[in-house]
């Protein structure tokens, strides 16, 4: 079975043909363009040149894709067509969806919907960076317990393989700005770059490189983190960097990077140690673009050690961030052809469907 995966939902166009054989996900082609440099001259993404850029680059980003993978595959072996249909910018997403329907008519190839959040899971099918003893040639086993923490989402969900497919139910997350969200508005209080997620990665390793022996982080307050549940809040962090900000004009950037990054990542273990210890599942799929972040894995690693039944699975971290290929593994693994005339782009979509 080979899939071509069309991904357009934020500021990345995306495309890439994947393969499932023996129960082994091949990637055949991986295309991504994105439009961040547009996005840090305005510090953030601004939806309206998100999808302009999303029309220039999405016939040329599918070209190269189908043209990287001929070699392999001529265009007549693609079984079927899979595409994010939300959630994301509404501009963004249709681009995408409306190509991805024009290509399935005229190929005559089915379409299959992907919901962009539960395709970050999947990511955690393909090569991935195995953890905790996971063995080699084995598939994550469910159940499972998954954590998106992306640019606009942070969300636990606890996944069943059924008859049906695949069941993804909601068991928690913020209440209010996403993780990737505190990454980047942060990251523009205190003077870095845009996407924040990386650049207080960066900035924060130059400051613990330097500064070895300072173990403990406690500047920021972490809301939620006692509350007994999967629930976490995000967004009085940037009110707390503001106010820090506001009283120490002369504040190190690179140490400030450090202190958000634990602060950050502190509530997102020990929530996810919480659900662990509630679920008990036999994997815990940690994706979206946050995912990414070494820090965090490193510290999840450790902390999902201590838990003899669970293994950590976290993608490779250029499938962490969005891509394609994700797209098409969902597909492949748990995916459902739609008629055309079903398939509509949904900016709200949620986690659970
Ligand atoms: O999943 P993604 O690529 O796009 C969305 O679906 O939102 O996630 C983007 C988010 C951004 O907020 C970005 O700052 C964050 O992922 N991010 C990171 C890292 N790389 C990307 N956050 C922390 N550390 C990173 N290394
Ligand atoms: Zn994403």
């Amino acid at each position: 079975m080979i899939i071509l995966g069309i991904e357009t939902s934020c500021d990345e166009t995306a495309a890439a043909v994947v393969k499932k054989e023996n129960n082994k996900i091949e990637v055949l082609s991986s295309v991504v363009a994105s439009s961040e440099a547009l996005h840090k001259e305005t510090g953030g993404i601004i939806p309206e040149v998100a999808a302009r850029e999303q029309v220039r680059s999405i016939m040329p980003v599918i070209d190269k894709a189908m043209k990287i993978a001929a070699s392999q595959t001529p265009r007549n072996d693609i079984d079927a067509i899979a595409v994010t249909y939300g959630p994301g910018l509404i501009g963004s997403l249709l681009v995408g969806v409306e190509t991805a329907k024009t290509l399935s008519m005229v190929w005559k190839k089915p379409l299959i919907p992907v919901n962009h959040l539960v395709a970050h899971l999947a990511a955690c099918f393909i090569n991935t960076e195995r953890h905790t003893d996971a063995r080699d040639d084995n598939f994550p086993e469910f159940p499972a317990v998954g954590l998106v923490v992306s640019g606009g989402h942070t969300d636990f969900v606890y996944l069943t393989n059924q008859e049906n497919g695949l069941n993804v139910k909601y068991i928690g997350g913020t209440r209010d700005d996403a993780a990737g969200e505190a990454f980047d508005k942060t990251a523009r209080l205190i003077g870095l770059g845009y996407p924040g997620g990386p650049a207080i990665s960066d900035a924060a390793t130059k400051f613990q490189s330097a500064n070895s022996k300072i173990q403990n982080f406690n500047l920021f307050p972490r809301p939620m983190i006692n509350s007994g549940d999967l629930e976490m809040s995000f967004s009085g962090l940037k009110t707390s960097v503001f106010n820090h900000v506001n009283k120490n004009p002369d504040f190190d950037k690179n140490y400030l990077a450090a202190e958000i990054q634990e602060a950050i990542i502190d509530t997102l273990v020990s929530k996810s140690e919480a659900a662990i210890e509630q679920f008990k599942p036999k994997c815990f799929f940690l994706a979206g673009g946050v995912s990414a972040n070494r820090l965090l894995r490193e510290k999840l690693d450790k902390k999902i050690r201590s838990f003899e039944f669970t293994k950590l699975y976290v993608p490779e971290a250029k499938y962490s961030t969005d891509n394609a290929v994700m797209i098409a593994a969902y597909a492949l693994l748990f995916g459902k052809t739609k008629d055309i005339s079903e398939v509509n782009a949904n900016p709200s979509l949620s986690i659970e469907h």
